[in-house]
């Protein structure tokens, strides 16, 4: 009846291949190594954040009182949260990631009892929180917990550049940060898929982590996967020319958009009303030139009603004004260049990026 389970030791290597394989197959199910262990060595105190498919709370161990927070995954499919986790744990001990401490696959009844969710409002409807309760039920559905180190921050990267009151220096510490995170997953063949600055935590210190892999995933040369990913602003083209053998490129990409905001005081750079839209704002930046000998180098077709009428890609420099210009740079607009790029192959890399002269 308790299937509470907890996995020790935690391995900090790599996978192999065949483990990548796995994680990338449907058939994924119970590689993962799991102890008997308890949800209740956790207490928690606050909930802080909610999101379609869990809720996320303030904590703390309750064995030395270390702060924690626990993503409660209220039913998802058991190979996505499996895979969630095994990404975590490729990422423990890497700098500006998110560290994983705990992950316990639960029963409902106990974590019920845990949480003790208020399923019905007022007016006797249904709330999101019982939606999700009811996914649980599906087939092939399970609840978990995951249980993460405490950022002490409530600011996210958003939240700084909506004050607007930040320097140049500060820009490039930020961003060297989330591209050394980037790289350390890139490496490690992990997209996170879904890089947008809510999803980059910001403590007092201006130390940067990044969080939410839930929709990340092992980068296999040659093998399709959806692109129905990630938030508007931040898509790659070719996630909206839906060419599935998209790599590590799209979350570079999506760095680029968040770099440009904070370079142009910009937001969104790209303000797609729908993803067909946020490709003609991409084609009226980047130009057609490029585009069609990009389609025709990977054999994608453009499925547009209206294809912006733009030849050249659009000077950088021109973006300069009065508000922005103590935070442009020749080495930010080379780096953004080399960023806003159609194909995906020549765009730079997060090693390569860190290596660039804007962050020298
Ligand atoms: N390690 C952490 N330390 C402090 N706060 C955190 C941490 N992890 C997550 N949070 C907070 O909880 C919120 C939700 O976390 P996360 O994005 O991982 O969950 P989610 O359910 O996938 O959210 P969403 O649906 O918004 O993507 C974050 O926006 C952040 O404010
Ligand atoms: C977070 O930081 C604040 C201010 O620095 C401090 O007062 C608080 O105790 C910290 N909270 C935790 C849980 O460490
Ligand atoms: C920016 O403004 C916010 C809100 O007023 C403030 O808390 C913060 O300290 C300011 N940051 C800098 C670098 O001045
Ligand atoms: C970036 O590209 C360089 C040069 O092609 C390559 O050596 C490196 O492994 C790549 N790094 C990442 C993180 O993709």
């Amino acid at each position: 009846m308790i299937s509470f389970f907890l996995f020790l030791p935690i391995q900090i290597l790599a996978f192999t291949y065949e483990q990548q394989q796995q994680l990338i197959s449907d058939e994924v199910d119970f590689y993962l190594d799991y102890n008997s262990g308890n949800i209740f060595d956790y207490a928690f105190t606050e909930m802080i954040g909610q999101g379609a498919f869990s809720e996320v709370y303030l904590g703390y161990r309750v064995e030395d009182q270390e702060p924690v927070v626990l993503k409660h995954i209220k039913g998802s499919k058991e190979r996505v949260v499996n895979r969630e986790i095994q990404i975590l744990k490729a990422l423990q001990g890497l700098p500006n990631i998110v560290q994983i401490i705990d992950a316990i696959k639960g029963d409902e009844e106990e974590s019920d009892d845990f949480f003790d969710f208020g399923v019905v409002d007022n007016q006797n409807q249904e709330t999101p929180q019982m939606e999700i309760k009811k996914q649980s039920h599906k087939e092939g559905h399970i609840e978990a917990t995951i249980i993460f180190a405490y950022q002490n921050t409530t600011r996210c990267l958003d939240d700084i550049r909506k004050y607007g009151n930040y320097s140049l220096k500060q820009v490039k510490n930020y961003f060297k940060q989330i591209f050394t995170a980037l790289n350390k997953a890139h490496e490690l063949h992990i997209m996170h898929r879904d890089i947008k600055g809510s999803n980059v935590l910001v403590d007092d210190n201006d130390n940067i982590i990044l969080i939410d892999w839930g929709l990340s995933q092992f980068y296999d040369d040659g093998t399709h996967q959806s692109t129905k990913m990630g938030t508007r602003y931040y898509k790659a083209p070719e996630l909206l020319l839906k060419y599935k053998q998209y790599d590590y490129s799209i979350d570079i990409w999506a760095v680029g958009c968040m770099l440009a905001d904070f370079i142009f005081k910009t937001h969104p750079l790209l303000p797609g009303k729908d993803n067909e839209d946020q490709l003609k704002k991409i084609i009226s930046m980047l130009g057609t030139n490029d585009l069609y000998e990009y389609l025709n180098k990977y054999q994608i077709e453009l499925d547009l009603d209206e294809i912006p009428q733009v030849q050249n890609r659009v000077d950088f420099t021109k973006l300069v004004n009065i508000k922005n210009q103590n935070l442009v740079s020749k080495e930010g607009i080379d780096l953004l260049e080399k960023i806003f790029i159609y194909d995906h192959k020549l765009r730079i890399n997060a090693s390569q990026a860190l290596e660039h002269a804007f962050f020298l």
